[in-house]
Order: structure tokens, then sequence, then C-alpha cells
């Protein structure tokens, strides 16, 4: 049984998506199911939560909208690059509100939740609890000024909105208030004892197959650090109008924690599957036979090796994870991946440009797998991968072999050679032959992708140097007899790259194998004879297209470039504010001011204090953009004053009035300037 992470439906799929969680498992499934191994690979659409709440709110859409959108977008590019899961589902689905309705209920009857009422924040503006994505702060941690209700995203740190300092809707920007509410939680520190037996120390004795010593070292890692932590009871409902109803009497207005219901998606994706299959989903998720491996970026990984093995095993019934192969994060040219400004290489934008690029895409990707590490995709190094290894090693070696065989034998693949007739280069490059298929296996079963495939590809390699060393071409008038042998065996190494390499290269694989005929040849069909003598080979299109620098070029300068709306709308924007009247808006008093002096307040990283010529007075204005201007940078300049506002004191000084400011993308700052011709004093309407 094997899952991939539920993407958000609140944005397309870029590259960092697909060498995470969908790349690994596509070429897992595919060697699984070349060996013949019963496997059943789900994924959907996670549809819940402040992603797309949020999302729909910034687009002045609604979240059903938002999610029917990219349900589908989302699919076209997995599609797009031969994804291949047996089933696709969406977590808003009737059928899935019902599964995780009944999960919920079993664990509420067995006592695995805590009811609790208390205190939560609450905006007063927008009418609504702020947990998670809808409240921002400074972290407790690390004095970022964005954290999440959440986590804060620059250390790392998993957060609740109580620990935030200052904290703030994100809805409305106001600061929240504190209001009775009735939450579910799961008390997870109950469960510490035999989570150490099953991922930390791998003796869990259920039966089931997991050993965790198998698991990678960062997944080990992040786990046994959350657990060495003490594990703290988790809110697993939300007060929310979009997301699975709690399904309890009295909880109107409240859904289940995305992170309770989305996995569960798995299992609903499961049924679904099975009930079009005529099969029972719980031989996947229930038979202590079947393994249960979920692939993920780093960032869920207390989700589905902490808190989901955990909903499993208080229900009851279920297998544990027996893998949770996770992927550290890939960066790009130099940055990391980010959906706001536009760093990020969108799939089916790649796909438009490289319409038969799947292949080229899945084998750059495969090469540079974020394993164990961090890595970094750059286009200069797909264009060398593309050329260098694609083109000229395995589609220069199969389309030499095509067409030699062309000329030398009308297409005919020659008869084997005897026993007798082999040298002993031939019989190395046999022996190769024999043992690529295990090496490979190997390396894939122990999720080392770059590996396996490097693996796969030194066949193509080998069979290259082979051809380049017998040097056929010379031989065929005056020694017929070795020729064929050369041509024989040259085709067997294509038809062998056909079989290994397509959990790589599935477009390529099936082409070839075409050709080749060798179509139906599984993972372990002998190796030395996958090409039978006599079969005619068919035609073959050039496999890899180079890349030139212009597309190099043409392709970095993309990147970062705010192009239509749809990626405009990828920008993290503050969402826009409840509706005012027109006599809020006159009550602000803005005028031009020009700043005389300026100074930092001591002992204070953020604050300026600046001496302002507002026309009227001279005052004084503390202003928190230290970490942005120096003083010099700012004495002279013409701003725009808020000069009505209550003055308060920061750091002693009191503050009379409010320079405005405009945000950039990057987090910095920017002056809000009059255009020139006015003086201070003037109003600002
Ligand atoms: O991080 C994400 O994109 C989540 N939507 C992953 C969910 S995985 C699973 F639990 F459904
Ligand atoms: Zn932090």
């Amino acid at each position: 049984m094997i899952t991939s992470a539920l993407p958000y439906a609140n944005g397309p799929i870029h590259l960092g998506h697909i060498a995470g969680a969908y790349l690994p498992a596509d070429i897992y499934v595919r060697h699984l199911r070349s060996m013949g191994e019963d496997v059943l690979w789900i994924c959907g659409s996670d549809e819940h939560g402040a992603a797309i709440t949020l999302r729909a709110k910034k687009e002045g859409t609604t979240p059903r909208e938002i999610v029917d959108t990219y349900h589908v977008e989302m699919q076209k590019a997995f599609t797009g690059l031969d994804i291949s899961f047996d089933h696709y589902s969406r977590t808003s689905s009737p059928k899935h509100h019902e599964v995780a309705q009944d999960f919920f209920l079993t664990l509420l009857d067995k006592g695995g939740f805590e009811v609790k009422t208390e205190e939560q924040f609450y905006d007063e503006e927008a009418k609504q609890f702020l947990a998670d994505r809808y409240i921002q702060g400074t972290c407790p941690s690390c004095d970022h000024d964005n954290a999440y209700g959440d986590q804060c995203e620059k250390c790392g740190k998993t957060l609740s909105p109580a620990e935030l300092v200052n904290p703030r809707s994100t809805l409305s920007g106001s600061s929240p208030v504190l209001k009775l509410t009735t939450l579910w939680y799961l008390p997870m520190g109950r469960h510490e004892d035999w989570l150490r037996k099953y991922i930390v120390d791998g003796t869990l004795d259920d039966q089931q197959h997991h050993n965790s010593k198998e698991w990678k070292a960062h997944v080990l890692g992040q786990c046994r650090s959350w657990i060495d932590g003490g594990l703290e009871s988790r809110a697993m409902t939300r007060d929310l109008d979009w997301g699975v109803p709690v399904p309890v009497d009295g909880a109107d207005g409240k859904v289940l924690y995305v992170w309770l219901d989305a996995p569960i998606g798995y299992i609903t994706a499961t049924m679904e599957w099975c009930e079009q299959n005529d099969q029972d989903w719980r031989d996947w998720w229930q038979d202590p036979e079947a393994d249960l491996i979920h692939f993920i970026g780093k960032d869920n990984i207390v989700f589905h090796c902490i808190i989901f093995p955990i909903l499993l095993k208080e229900h009851g019934g279920y297998n544990l994870p027996t893998n949770v192969p996770a992927n550290e994060f890939m960066n790009l040219e130099g940055d990391k991946i980010s959906t706001s400004r536009n760093w990020a290489v969108w799939v089916t934008e790649y796909l438009e440009d490289f319409p038969e690029g799947s292949d080229a895409m899945r084998y750059v990707l495969t090469a540079i797998m974020p394993e164990q590490k961090d890595s970094e995709f750059t286009w200069s190094d797909f264009r060398d991968k593309v050329n260098n290894e694609l083109a000229d090693v395995l589609g220069n070696f199969v389309n030499r072999v095509l067409v030699l065989t062309k000329k030398y034998y009308d297409g005919a693949v020659p008869a084997a050679p005897t026993d007798e007739a082999l040298n002993a280069t031939d019989r190395n490059l046999l022996e190769s032959l024999s043992a690529a298929p295990a090496k490979v296996s190997d390396l894939i079963a122990r999720h080392r992708y770059k590996e396996a495939q490097l693996e796969a590809m030194n066949v193509a390699r080998l069979g290259n140097k082979y051809l380049t060393e017998q040097e056929p071409w010379k031989l065929q008038k005056t020694d017929p007899s070795r020729t064929a042998t050369i041509m024989h065996l040259t085709c067997q190494v294509v038809g062998n790259c056909a079989v290994l390499l397509e959990p790589f290269l599935p477009q390529a694989a099936s082409k070839i194998a075409a050709a080749f005929g060798v179509s139906d040849a599984r993972w372990m069909d002998a190796r030395t004879d996958v090409v039978s003598s006599g079969t005619v080979l068919g035609d073959l299109p050039i496999l890899f297209a180079k890349i030139d620098d212009d597309t190099v070029a043409a392709q970095v300068a993309k990147l970062g470039q705010k192009g239509d709306t749809s990626d405009s709308s990828n920008r993290d924007l503050m969402p826009a504010k409840d509706e005012i009247t027109f006599d809020d808006f006159t009550k602000l008093d803005l005028r031009v001011g020009t700043v005389l002096s300026c100074e930092k307040v001591p002992k204070a990283d953020k604050l300026l204090k600046l001496t302002v010529d507002t026309g009227l007075d001279t005052r004084t204005v503390v202003s928190g953009i230290a970490e942005h201007f120096a003083p010099e940078d700012v004495v002279g300049r013409q701003v725009t004053l808020l000069i009505n506002l209550a003055p308060r004191k920061l750091r002693g000084i009191e503050s009379q009035g409010m320079v405005l400011m405009a945000g950039t993308d990057d987090g910095g700052l920017r002056f809000v300037t009059p255009e020139e011709g006015v003086a201070p004093g003037n109003v600002i309407s």
C-alpha cells in the first residue's frame, strides 16, 4: 500500500513537489509492478484547511471554486510527468467526509480524545476563531516577525497560537481577543512509550514488518527529537466552516483539523479504488502481510510518523507505516523554491515549453533527488545531463544498434551466438547484464533512487562502450559471424535498457520496447535473451532532443518574474480587510512631512527616532524601520505621515504619529513618498 502526500489544492504543482513525494514513489511503484508484486498507489487532493480558505479569500472566491480548479490542474501536471497513481481522489467528497467522521467517532468512543473548553484567540472583525495560518505573530524562539499559529517557517519550530508574541489576525490584521470554545484534543503524550519502541528502538512487538533501522537517518532524527522533547496534546478540531464537520451534537461550526482528515483520505481513496475494482480495502490497510509506505516531503514527517500512527493505533485494526522515506527539499538556481516570489518551475508550464520533456525532467530530478540532504536544480545542469547522458549515451547507443541492425540484417535481430563463439569481453558484458536487475532492485528497495538510476544507465553506458570498442562496422564484410554476435548482444543490452529504465524513463522505455519487441518483459525475465532472434525491429523516433544555451537562458529568465494574474495570485499578499465607510477614512489626518533628523533608539534593533516637520509643528515619531534604513538614509526625505494617531510610548520615547511605509514582496520596506511640489503640512486625501 503506497501513498504520496495529498497536495493542497491551492496552487499548481512545481518541481519541488515532484522531486519530494511523487517521482520517488512512481519509480518505486513501477518497479514493484514490473516485479509482479501486488501494489496499490493512491493519492488525491487535500482540499481542506487554511491553505485553501485563505487562498479563496485572497482571490475573492469560494473554497469550492479553488479546490475544483486546482484538483483538475494538479492532475494535469501529474499525468504530464507520467506519475502513474492507481487512483487520485479528493478529500472534499461526501464519501471522505463520511469515512473521516466514522474514524473520529471510533476514536471518541475509545476515549482517544480529551475535550476541553478553553480560551482561544478570536478575531472580532472577521468573527472567526484564529488558529494555524489565520494568526501570525513574533516567534518566541527566533524573533521572526511573521511566525504562524502552527509553525515558524524561519526556524521550523512548531507553535501553538498562545505562544506567539504580539499575535495578530491574518484576516483583518487586528489584535485578537480571547473567547471560550470547545476543542477535541489528541493527548499525544499517552502514546510516547510505544512510539519510542516503534520508531526509536525498533522493538514494537506487533507482528508487523516495520523495521525502523531501515528508515532514513533524517526521518528518524526528526522523530527522535519530537519524542524526546515530549509530545504535547494537539487540537484535532477547528472552529471553521470549511472542512469535515465534527460529527457530535452541539458541535456546529466546528470541523476536523485538516491533519486529522487528510491522512484518512488515504484510506478513503483506497476504499474508492477497491469498490471500483472489486477488492477489499482491508487487505491493503489491515492485513499484517501488507506493507504501508508513505512518500512525503520532510515538512510532513511528524504527521506521518507520529500523529497518523497514533490515530491508526488508537482506532485499532490498522497496520502502522512500514517506512516513511521522506525526502528533503530541492532548491532552485541558488535559492529556495518560493511560490510567492514565483521562484519555481511549474510543471504544466514546463510541459508547454517541452511537450516531449517528461522523461528528461524525471531523469534530472532523479539524478539530483534530495534523498538525504537538500539539493539544487539548475537549468544548465539540466542541459548537461540531457545532452551528455540521455542524448549522447542512451539515445546514441539505442540509435546505433537500430541503424546497424537495419543496415546489416534488414532489421531482423541476428541469431544468438553459440557458447563457444563468445569471447571474454562478451562474457563480461553478459555477466554485467545478468547482475544489473538485482542491483537496481536492491537500490530502489532501499529508496536510493539516484544510485538506482545510475546503475540502470550503466547498462546503456556498457553497451555503448562495447559497441564502440567492438567496431562491427569494420568487421561486417570480413567476419559476418563475429558481427552477428556483436549485434545480437547489443540488441540484448538495448532490450535490458527498456526493462531497467522503465521506472525512470517510462516514455523512452516504452518506445524502445516497442521497437525491439520487448513489450511484455518483466523485471526478472531472462537477461540475455530479452530480444528474440529474428524480431524485426520497428522505427524509433529521436529519443532525446538536445537542449541549447538559449533555452537555458530563457528558462532562467522566467524565474522570479511576475507573469500573468495566475502567477501574481501566488504571492503571499495580506487579504483585503473589511469594508469601512468614507467617514471612517476621513478620520485619518494624513500629511506631507519632512524628516529633519534621525537617530537609532538605544538598545532597540528595530527602532529609529525621527524628528519630523509636519508644517503644523515639529514632532517625534518612532518608527520600526531600523533594520531597513540607516539614519542618514532617512534625513531629508519627504514622507507620508499620519498625524492624529494617539501618541504611544516606545522604549520610553513618545511617538506622535506614524510614517507610512509600503512592504515589498521580499520582506523589504519602502517609504511612501509624495511627488515633488508638495510641502510639509499639505493634506493627503
Ligand atoms: O503539505 C501538504 O501539502 C499537505 N497537504 C500534505 C497532506 S499529506 C496527507 F496527510 F494527506
Ligand atoms: Zn522561529
